[in-house]
């Protein structure tokens, strides 16, 4: 395949000291690499760079509309990457998914009801929700192929029991990687539909479907008949690594919902900036070739880290269609705390306890592969400090 943008584009290694990077100075004056938060160490692509440097030549960032090509960009882009024919009203524009989370449990449950999530997941998940309300944390369940996937027999059992009004999604799923299949989206729609639960579906990490093998269906195209009880939740800031910018969008077929949803976001959450419109339109107008090396880059990262350790009988690395997130089995190191452990030798991990999974770590791999291979030395070394002893 022919790749616009070379592939080794994102072997160049940028230091990101002096800039307050949340991901590096967490453990600024340490020998520790950071593999943790999620955003890149590459820098954005070009057209986005230009669109920045070209707005900020207007010396006024005051207040700012949508601009008028946006929709009908995330339109088209929305049709050729899903077949998705979305009507650019069901747009509602939010400086980002977390508080998009937050906004949907004020317009779509009450005082009182019940919210189910699926962990291990983005912790934001279990802390989104009024103090009124109540989160119900239903976990994935993982096959012997070490995929993880919904437990809709679980999940109908709860939804019997009455009193759950709103289920948030995770699809593609953060951490485990999990890109779910046409016909679950469907049962898990059908169910939602049975129990007149809304779905709000977060797809934040729909465009970042590193497997060629995997294909992404948003939930509201794998079930179009249950369209009005879904919620899209997305953004380029993944794909773009452009979070600081803080431009996300909601996709609200229902207008009923969409007002509702307006109204939550009323007085609480701030405009999308005028920077972040500029960023957002040039990734989703002219990011596709950059995105596409992209895409290859993090999928031959995830293969290596794979590789690396097939033979590590300690670690498991768990299979991943999507994310630039790899999620590891690490109990068999028999540690107390595998993230405090590889921390002891200089690899910063995300805790699998905070996604509801002790025993885990997330390793963030968009990055260079000089930073990879780094990191992935010391986790073995750390490794074999164990058997040794
Ligand atoms: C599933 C998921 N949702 C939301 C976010 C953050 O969204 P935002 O920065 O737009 O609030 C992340 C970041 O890692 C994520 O993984």
């Amino acid at each position: 395949m022919s790749q616009s943008v070379p592939l080794n584009t994102f072997d160049t290694v940028l230091s990101r000291l002096d800039t307050d990077s949340l991901k590096w100075d967490k453990y600024k004056g340490q020998d520790i690499l950071p593999f943790w938060v999620a955003d890149m160490d590459f820098a954005m692509a070009q057209p986005i760079q230009d669109a920045l440097k070209q707005r900020l030549e207007h010396p006024i960032q005051g207040y700012t509309l949508t601009p008028d090509a946006l929709p009908g960009a995330i339109k088209a882009f929305l049709s050729n990457e899903y077949n998705w024919d979305i009507d650019p009203e069901w747009l509602v524009w939010i400086p980002g998914v977390v508080c998009g989370l937050s906004a949907s449990c004020r317009a779509f449950a009450k005082p009182g009801d019940h919210i189910v999530v699926n962990p291990p997941i983005y912790h934001h998940f279990f802390d989104s929700h009024e103090s009124s309300q109540t989160i119900d944390r239903l976990p994935l369940r993982c096959g012997n192929d070490h995929r993880w996937t919904w437990n809709l027999t679980a999940l109908e059992e709860r939804l019997q029991q009455g009193g759950v009004s709103l289920l948030l999604l995770c699809s593609p799923h953060n951490p485990t990687g999990t890109v779910f299949t046409q016909q679950e989206v469907q049962s898990l729609m059908k169910l939602a539909d049975a129990y007149d639960v809304t779905v709000v579906s977060d797809e934040i990490h729909c465009d970042l479907v590193i497997n060629p093998k995997a294909t992404h269906y948003p939930t509201a195209v794998a079930a179009p008949e249950f369209n009005e009880r879904t919620v899209t939740l997305m953004s380029g800031s993944k794909t773009w690594n452009l979070a600081g910018l803080n431009c996300s969008f909601a996709i609200i077929p229902d207008a009923e919902k969409r007002d509702a949803y307006k109204n939550a976001l009323h007085s609480t959450v701030p405009a999308v900036p005028p920077l972040a419109f500029a960023a957002t339109e040039a990734a989703y107008t002219q990011g596709g070739p950059w995105r596409e090396s992209l895409l290859t880059y993090l999928w031959q990262n995830y293969e290596h880290i794979v590789q690396r350790f097939a033979d590590v009988a300690e670690i498991t690395v768990h299979p991943l269609d999507a994310t630039y997130l790899a999620w590891i089995d690490a109990n068999n190191l028999n540690v107390e705390n595998p993230q405090v452990f590889f921390e002891s030798f200089g690899v910063g991990l995300s805790d699998g306890d905070q996604f509801g999974q002790p025993g885990f770590v997330r390793l963030n791999f968009a990055c260079p592969r000089a930073t990879l291979e780094e990191g992935l030395n010391r986790m073995m070394t750390a490794v074999e400090s164990l058997r040794v002893q």
